[in-house]
């Protein structure tokens, strides 16, 4: 079986290909990043967006089948994500899936990008289900316990930011690149994580294992405009990270005690599943709770295309239908 998957639903166009028959072989994982553009803006620019996602996915598929050595006759599936995300990003790879699964007559499959980031490990690994989902990206922050394909039980998710939103906020206020999560893991490498304190969220008026960053994301910045430790950005940095990494532990710790399956492992997820320090973290509670601890591989943790072939792969194999080819890109899909 061989599946073609696009991801454009942010700052990257992306497209992939997957071989799955006995054994699951990634044939292509092209990725064009608009990095450079929106980084002059501090953040993405929705219509700059959707607009180079128009240049680059035609140029992408080629290189796609180039790279796989597969011409589009070749491919017995094509996927798109549909949501959540920029809705122009998500219409351009739509729209192009669409037309190609039509002019080829191949089935179409719609696919939620959380869900992409949650099974890309079990492209990589044999991971079982059940297990818990934490999924870190720079729009969502989620705890979910995975049962099955399409069994998803929310167990906690963010009342304000997202993890990686507030580390691009206040990577921006210390005057790092856009996107900043990965500036700041790099500036923290040369800072002492003890130097500042911030106030862990309490969120006491809540039960269960929901996350607040705005709080900590506000203290960071009163922090930092003070202009008293200007020279002390790689302390910041570090102090930044341990706490909010820290807290996401402790929030992980809560989840475990909320699932009502009988999970095997820990499962992390999401742009800011790239981070070395919450990877360490969560794979040391796993071993404290005698779980697996799996996180994608440094290159698939960000958005990529395979995830979204991937997850086509996953929905055929559980015996999903196709999607309608009339199904609508939704900016604001769940999980
Ligand atoms: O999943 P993703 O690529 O895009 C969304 O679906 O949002 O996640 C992007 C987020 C950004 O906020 C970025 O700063 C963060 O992931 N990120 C990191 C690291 N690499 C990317 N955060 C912390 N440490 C990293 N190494
Ligand atoms: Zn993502």
């Amino acid at each position: 079986m061989l599946v073609l998957g696009i991801e454009s639903s942010c700052d990257e166009t992306a497209v992939s290909i997957i071989r799955n028959n006995n054994k699951k072989e990634i044939l292509s994982n092209i990725i064009n990043s608009q990095i450079t553009l929106h980084k002059q803006y501090g953040g993405v620019v929705p219509e700059y967006a959707a607009r180079n996602h128009m240049i680059a996915i035609d140029l992408c598929i080629e290189e796609a089948l180039k790279q796989s050595q597969l011409t589009l006759k070749d491919i017995d599936y094509i996927s798109a994500t549909t949501g959540p995300g920029l809705v122009g990003g998500l219409l351009v790879g739509a729209v192009t899936a669409k037309t190609l699964a039509t002019e080829l007559k191949k089935p179409f499959y719609a696919i939620n990008h959380l869900e992409g980031h949650m099974l890309t490990v079990r492209l990589c690994y044999d991971v079982p289900f059940p297990f818990l989902l934490v999924l870190a990206s720079g729009g969502h922050f989620i705890f979910a316990e995975i049962t099955d394909i399409g069994k998803y039980r929310i167990l906690g998710q963010t009342l304000d930011d997202a993890a990686g939103e507030c580390l691009d906020k206040v990577a921006k206020l210390l005057g790092l690149e856009y996107p900043g999560g990965v500036n700041i893991e790099k500036l923290a490498a040369n800072g002492d994580p003890r130097r500042f304190e911030f106030p862990i969220p309490m969120l006491r008026h809540k039960k269960g294992c929901d996350v607040s960053f705005s709080g900590l994301k506000t203290s960071a910045r009163n922090l930092i405009q003070s202009g008293q430790y200007s020279d002390c950005k790689a302390d910041i940095a570090a102090s930044f990270q341990n706490i909010v990494m820290s807290f996401i532990t402790k929030q992980t710790k809560k989840a475990i005690n909320m699932c009502q399956s009988n999970i095997e492992s820990i499962v992390l997820a999401g742009g800011v599943a790239a981070n070395k320090l919450l990877r360490g973290m969560l794979e040391s509670l796993a071993r404290e709770h005698d779980l697996k601890f799996y996180a994608p591989p440094l290159n698939l943790c960000a958005d990529n295309a395979a995830m979204i072939a991937w997850a086509c792969i996953e929905r055929i194999n559980a015996g999903i239908p196709p999607s309608p080819i009339t199904a609508p890109v939704n900016p604001r899909m769940s999980l």
